[in-house]
């Protein structure tokens, strides 16, 4: 056989998770050495600002560049490593999927830990690799190193997955574990604790409104069930409306509050995909899930439960999910025609479960502040069960009734004068919800 050249990775990005890729490469150099034929060598590194101080420098032979064409366009780099994110003006993945075409359509192997990009772009992606006979690798943006994509593509591809159930966001699982833990801890306080100790983003809007959590459920059911699944096909509801109430309604009741990301496919191939608060039985193995922790329970037929756990996030957790996915593509060398991960996503096609068959027992809260008015309204109105009843809030238990039932219901109590964000609404998540109702 003959002796093979190193495998050399361009990174574009060079923040906090570029730093600990760049961290991993110098400290793990032998250990990649015996898994990457001929060693991994950082070729190139990408970023706009190349004087933000950094406390990893690169090795001397990395050549540093403001622009990412130079990486793209050399024709001795393999790979490139993504971690730019989106766009800081726009929020969208728009450079980066700039850099993914590039990179591709010259050949090279993609790899990112940018979710919202392979969310978006993933199917195009795709596409655009298969011309070129490169790949394009995303193990890192779900759950970082918690080996999810590479099982749902690999160590489960001979089942058919029926559902997915994840914590999939660390920043609001560390929020919801401390207001658990302190009943005084208002949900800011908790933002602002996540802050201080560098778990929640200075503005950690994406993660609090569920929209992170989306972005990671749609890539895992666009794998597992085949079909193009997008964060616009999520309903999605974040905690920010929740409160001591819903923490002590669940610590009375035998539950756990969590943001849980869930997909399920009918026989007939409709899915059903939401991220919203949940109220876990507190025997259930995701409810011992706590702090920035995350973890993925999926069904598949015949093969049954399974759960993957982890840091969801950070650095090292990261790295570890690019690295992988760089030794996947640096034994491409050797086999040229063999094609890990090659799950293919047909574009366009996702089928979903229509509102009306979507049926579950609901938890719901009305704040009422500066309408005490409504109270006796609101109860007359509301169906179920009443579990408490101020002249400032409302909250209700309501038996089975369809999404769309539920957002008609939601609908008469704006009408009535309850403000759209004054609803604070949990689902039940492996229960009927009736045993609190009783
Ligand atoms: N902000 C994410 C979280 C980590 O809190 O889980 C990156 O996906």
């Amino acid at each position: 056989m003959s002796e093979m050249k190193p495998f050399r990775v361009g990174l574009v990005g060079f923040g906090n998770i570029g730093t600990g890729f760049v961290r991993h490469v110098i400290s793990y150099r032998d250990l990649l050495s015996r898994r990457i034929e001929g060693g991994l060598e950082l070729a190139a590194i990408a970023d706009r600002n190349l004087d933000r101080k950094s406390d990893v420098p690169p090795p001397p032979e990395t050549k540093l560049t403001t622009n990412w064409k130079e990486v793209t366009d050399d024709p001795s780099i393999d790979a490139v490593v993504e971690l730019i994110g989106v766009d800081r003006e726009t929020g969208r993945p728009d450079a980066a999927r700039e850099v993914a075409v590039a990179a591709l359509s010259s050949g090279k192997h993609f790899v990112t830990a940018n979710k919202g990009l392979i969310a978006t772009h993933g199917a195009e992606l795709h596409a655009v690799a298969e011309k070129s006979g490169a790949l394009v690798l995303y193990e890192a943006t779900v759950g970082a190193g918690i080996p999810i994509i590479t099982a749902l593509q690999g160590a489960l591809a001979a089942n058919r997955i029926v559902s997915i159930h994840g914590i999939l966001n660390g920043t609001c699982n560390y929020i919801l574990t401390r207001m658990a833990e302190e009943s005084e801890l208002t949900l800011h306080q908790a933002i602002d604790e996540a802050k201080r100790l560098g778990y929640a983003e200075p503005n950690p809007s994406s993660d609090i409104e569920g929209e992170d959590a989306a972005y990671k459920l749609a890539i895992l059911s666009s794998i597992a069930f085949g079909q193009e699944l997008r964060v616009s096909h999520v309903r999605t509801e974040g905690i920010t409306r929740l409160t001591e109430k819903e923490l002590s309604f669940a610590r009375e009741n035998g539950y756990s509050l969590n943001l849980l990301a869930s997909a399920y496919i009918e026989p007939n191939d409709e899915a059903c995909l939401h991220v919203s608060p949940v109220f876990l039985p507190d025997t259930h193995i995701l409810a011992s899930v706590s702090n920035v922790f995350n973890a993925v329970l999926v069904t598949g037929e015949p093969g049954g439960e399974t759960m993957y756990y982890g840091q969801g996030a950070g650095q090292f957790s990261t790295a570890s999910g690019l690295l992988a996915d760089l030794i996947v593509a640096s034994r491409q060398r050797r086999h040229p025609e063999y094609k890990p991960h090659c799950f293919k996503i047909p574009q366009g096609g996702a089928r979903l479960i229509p509102a009306e068959q979507i049926i579950q027992p609901h938890y719901l809260r009305l704040d009422l502040s500066g309408r005490p008015d409504l109270e006796q309204k609101v109860i007359e109105m509301m169906p179920g069960k009443l579990v408490s009843s101020t002249s400032s809030s409302v909250s209700f238990l309501i038996d089975p009734i369809s999404e769309l039932e539920l957002e008609r219901l939601l609908e008469k109590a704006e009408r009535l004068g309850v403000h759209p964000e004054a609803i604070c609404h949990v689902r039940f998540a492996f229960t009927s919800g009736k045993e609190s109702s009783e």
